[in-house]
């Protein structure tokens, strides 16, 4: 009996013809075909140009609003609450049939200066708890999850003895300021699937170790203590000169899996900054790592979503982040349509790996 990924990569050796007629489904009919859901993230500006609009509504099932969602998008000042992208967005997605993954209620990034002094001003509890009920009150009933909490282990900021970090809510709301998050958006819309969501999760260095533990050893008390978390979700951001840490990685995912989780890969895109300036050059070398990335996570039963950070070159966020310049200058290539919405080597590999992908049950 052939090892299954022996197994599969002579299977990977079946006639072009069929890889080609795999390849020639959208990315939501194979995806769906073994109960995964694909989608992408998707912006106002994004669907402002309806060739993209159009796209989205070809390949995806589901979309996450880039920004349209976020803390300083949706209550810029307080009590002062700018729903209009969001409310365009949820449009769009229900007249093109997607479903909504919504991002973020509590993340420690882009907060308004308001924000920031309710928080240092020992009124995080309040403002998060307003902040939640009206946002994700709003859209109650209308989408299928919400990353609750984002990056909540995050290295930018110190830890505390618990692994979590120092972040404006640890410190204005207090050590159990995901359980409150989680209770309040459950108390604002008791049919979403609320997750836990962060990156920097794949690789084989210590401060991953610790990070991967950390996560297990917070959801098993947020999960003991009654938590009303359904599910994890993994940015993958990929940074191909990182090694991978293939055996670990795979116990985290089937020890967050065993906790009864369901988990979403939310930001897939590959980062190419470090890669050669040739196109063709990257764009293969960009597919042979989302190749690999996605094998090995999709190997995971538990892993029901493949949402990526952008469908198109021209809307990925590395084009205003210094983390994804390169030093030639040249515009990154990290996600599967090119600038001019042209697939790419990288779609064809997400189509073969969920072309290869066991079904997982309905
Ligand atoms: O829309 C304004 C524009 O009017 C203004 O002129 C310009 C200059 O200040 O800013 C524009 O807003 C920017 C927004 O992206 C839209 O482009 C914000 O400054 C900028 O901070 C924001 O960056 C987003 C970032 O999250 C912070 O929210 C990126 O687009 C978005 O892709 C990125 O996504 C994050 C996930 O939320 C969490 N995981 C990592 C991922 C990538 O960083």
């Amino acid at each position: 009996m052939l090892p299954r990924r022996a197994f599969l990569t002579a299977l990977a050796g079946l006639p072009v013809a069929v890889a080609k007629v795999a390849r020639a489904n959208s990315l939501r009919d194979l995806a769906r075909a073994k109960n995964i859901t694909f989608g992408s993230e998707v912006t106002c500006a994004d669907i402002a140009d309806q060739n993209y609009a159009n796209l989205v509504a070809r390949e995806c099932a589901i979309m996450t609003p880039g920004i349209e969602a976020k803390w300083g998008s949706t209550e810029p000042a307080e009590g002062r609450f700018r729903f209009g992208p969001m409310d365009d967005l949820a449009q769009f997605a229900a007249d093109a049939g997607l479903c909504l993954h919504m991002h973020n209620l509590i993340w420690a990034v882009g907060l308004p200066n308001w924000t920031l002094a309710a928080l240092q001003a020992g009124r995080g509890r309040a403002v998060m708890q307003n902040h939640i009920a009206a946002v994700a009150g709003r859209y109650r009933g209308r989408v299928r999850s919400w990353d609750v909490v984002n990056e909540p282990i995050d290295p930018r900021w110190p830890a505390d003895r618990n692994g979590l970090c120092t972040t404006p809510w640890r410190l204005g709301v207090g050590a159990d300021f995901i359980m409150d998050a989680l209770a309040d958006t459950a108390l604002a819309d008791p049919t979403a699937r609320l997750m836990i969501n962060d990156d920097d999760l794949e690789y084989d260095m210590p401060d991953r170790d610790k990070k991967r533990t950390g996560y297990l050893r917070l959801i098993e008390d947020l999960l003991r203590r009654g938590a009303p978390l359904h599910g994890f979700g993994l940015e993958a951001h990929v940074k191909p000169w990182l090694p991978i840490a293939e055996k670990p990685y795979r116990r985290f995912l089937h020890e967050l899996a065993g906790f009864g989780l369901k988990l979403h890969v939310t930001e897939f895109d590959v980062n190419d900054r470090l890669m050669p300036g040739n196109a063709d050059a990257r764009d293969a070398l960009v597919a042979a790592v989302a190749r690999h990335y996605l094998d090995l996570v999709l190997d995971e039963p538990a892993v029901v979503t493949l949402i990526t950070w952008g469908l198109s070159d021209r809307s990925t966020w590395m084009l205003r982040d210094p983390t994804g310049h390169r030093a030639d200058g040249l515009a990154p290539r990290p996600l599967p349509y090119d600038l001019d919405l042209q697939p790419k080597k990288m779609r064809a590999a997400i189509a073969d790996a969920l072309y290869f992908a066991r079904e997982r049950p309905a």
